[in-house]
């Protein structure tokens, strides 16, 4: 990584990153939105919670496909795919996946956890051959980490699925590989950090950007609201001390979620927040923030490719401090999508050149 100057740098060059966690949906929406990722990153890990999932090499092909189609013809964005793991998912489904080449995970949500999770696992013993098949070929496990006991207070579910489902799972199956996704907590910084290589996580941009008091900043905020839900300022600071601790175990994964204006903006609002329009932008942000620049390159660009083994990527891109307005929708389909900061100004920019 290359900067202008020592202490507040004009430019920032790295090597092109990869969005490790990303929801690009189908139809209409997965046009409107895959070349704001495709404008940024080399690749990407596109999760497989469509309606209905993505449970077999041969849907993924053909998500594949449909990704592909909705890009320019020249683009050289490769989208990595995934399987939504059920109750029904065989060994024979994770080994004829492992030799397409073309699913690298497969991802884990407690059934009724999130957007699209009906199908997800009911009881993870039955997803036991499945995970044996993906310890012997390597394939990691992307979790979705929390509890989906009504019972359980929202703001505690991944804590209690550090104790209650993965720790049980990390002893059961010492081979699996796996993804915790989208961490939140100071719990799950410090599994990290005590955990071997076989454990990493992705880190949001918004959780590292904000805590639970922008749900309700002057009224409720429903373009605020994801899952795992935004959590007390405690938790935020262990995520940034995460960032600053140059752990090669963290990586970039955006969980850009899209969902239609009139579906958040309801009186049961849809989970996800819209970041892809800037992503790299948002998480340079968060990262001068804590005052650590100098190790988003490796956190967007190294770590990742390094846990997967896949290569890393040899293009750069170049970001500008540049003061810009991020525009207050997108159109999608006849809705329209409304991103993270919709309105407000960023300070960093992604170059053309
Ligand atoms: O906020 C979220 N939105 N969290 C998830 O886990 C899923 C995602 C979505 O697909 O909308
Ligand atoms: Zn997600």
């Amino acid at each position: 990584m290359v900067y202008m100057t020592d202490s507040a740098p004009t430019t920032l060059t790295l090597t092109q990153p990869d969005d490790w966690h990303l929801h690009l949906r189908d139809g209409e929406a997965l046009a409107a939105v895959a070349d704001h990722t495709a404008q940024q990153f080399a690749r990407a890990i596109v999760m497989p919670n469509l309606n209905p999932p993505v449970t077999n090499a041969r849907m993924a092909a053909d998500y594949r496909k449909a990704i592909m189609a909705v890009l320019p013809d020249d683009s050289a964005f490769e989208p990595l795919m995934t399987l939504y793991l059920t109750d029904n998912t065989r060994a024979a489904d994770i080994e004829q996946a492992h030799e397409s080449g073309m699913v690298k995970a497969v991802k884990f949500y407690p059934a009724g956890a999130t957007t699209n999770s009906d199908a997800g696992v009911t009881d993870l013993k039955k997803t036991y051959p499945a995970l044996h098949a993906m310890a012997a070929c390597g394939m990691p496990l992307l979790v979705h980490g929390e509890v989906t006991d009504p019972d359980v207070d929202v703001f505690d579910r991944e804590a209690v699925f550090i104790e209650t489902v993965l720790k049980p799972l990390m002893d059961d199956i010492p081979e699996l590989r796996i993804v915790l996704e989208h961490i939140t907590t100071g719990h799950a910084v410090k599994l990290i950090n005590q955990s071997g290589e076989r454990l990493a996580a992705t880190i949001t941009a918004h959780h590292l950007l904000m805590n639970r008091n922008s749900l309700f900043k002057g009224g409720i905020r429903p373009h605020h609201y994801c899952l795992p839900v935004l959590k007390r300022e405690t938790h935020r600071l262990a995520l940034l001390d995460a960032i600053r601790s140059g752990h090669p175990r963290y990586f970039l994964g955006t969980d850009s979620a899209p969902h239609a204006r009139e579906n958040k903006e309801s009186a049961c609002g849809c989970a996800g927040m819209y970041t892809a329009h800037a992503a790299i932008e948002l998480y340079a942000t968060a990262f001068e923030q804590a005052g650590v620049l100098d190790k988003l390159e490796a956190f967007a660009s190294l770590n990742g490719p390094d846990f997967y083994r896949l290569p890393r990527n040899t293009e750069q891109i170049t970001l500008r401090r540049q003061d810009w307005q991020v525009p207050d929708n997108y159109p999608m389909g006849i809705s329209t999508l409304i991103p993270l900061y919709a309105g407000e100004h960023l300070h960093w920019k992604l170059g053309t050149d």
